[in-house]
């Protein structure tokens, strides 16, 4: 029985219709990262940010999983929960919705917000506002509980455990110029998995990849999993 390790990226969302960040017409060309995924933006323009995720919100609410997510959570329930590591890189929550559990979202989700006083997360379905005042201390500072350019994905002391013992390794719809997720296969690698990039094009980080699986993930992922020697 292997230990596997999955990393998704905004390219296992593209065929549920959502934007990846990087492709053509990708969410980086029409917007500034440091405008809305920068503390220094945040703070410099917290309506700014607000009114971006609060419009990504609804869009991602109304996107339903593919067979890339679908392939992943039949994968789960067949090996449980002990055996496999699921870890995205999205905000979208298309992995709950195809029925995966124990997702680690570690750039944070888009249906909750964070208060930058205390701490305090709460689920959110709704629009946010800066000046709302935060349930649990009354401060006017929560932020999208999504973590921007230069602040600590979450879950990572997890993560490094992870990587060091899984058996085998695939990366689905990312780029691989985001650290520290675009490092994980390297480690991985290091540590003595199997290592398997499921993506549209070849990515920077190619060369730490044993197989190299080049299409639209509803249609390569889902062969492998299913067949995959458990
Ligand atoms: N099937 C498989 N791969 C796809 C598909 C598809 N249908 N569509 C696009 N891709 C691939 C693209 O070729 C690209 O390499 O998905 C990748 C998406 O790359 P990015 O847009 O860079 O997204 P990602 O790698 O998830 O970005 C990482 O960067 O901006 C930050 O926080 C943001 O989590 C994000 C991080
Ligand atoms: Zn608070």
């Amino acid at each position: 029985m292997k230990n596997v390790f999955i990393l998704t990226g905004a390219g296992i969302s593209a065929e549920s219709g959502l934007k990846t960040f990087r492709d053509t017409n990708g969410l980086w060309e029409n917007f500034k990262v440091e405008d809305v995924a920068s503390i220094e933006g945040f703070i410099k323009n917290p309506k700014l940010v607000h009114d971006f995720y609060n419009h990504l919100r609804p869009v991602m609410d109304k996107a339903e999983p593919n067979a890339a997510h679908l392939a992943i959570s039949r994968f789960q329930q067949l090996l449980q929960n002990e055996r496999i590591y699921l870890v995205t890189q999205n905000v979208d929550l298309l992995h709950e919705k195809a029925g995966s559990f124990n997702v680690k979202h570690m750039h944070g989700r888009i249906d909750e917000c964070v208060c930058l006083q205390c701490h305090h997360v709460i689920k959110t379905d709704k629009d946010i506002a800066y000046n709302m005042p935060c349930p649990a201390c009354g401060s006017h500072a929560l932020k999208p509980n999504i973590v921007f350019f230069g602040e600590m994905p979450m879950f990572m002391d997890e993560i490094e455990q992870q990587l060091k013992t899984c058996d085998i390794f695939i990366a689905i719809g990312t780029s691989g110029v985001v650290y520290p997720a675009a490092g994980f296969v390297a480690t991985a690698k290091y540590y003595g998995a199997e290592t398997y990039l499921f993506n549209l094009e070849g990515c920077q980080n190619n060369a730490y990849f044993d197989h190299v699986i080049l299409g639209p993930a509803s249609e390569t992922l889902p062969p492998f999993l299913d067949n995959l020697d458990k």
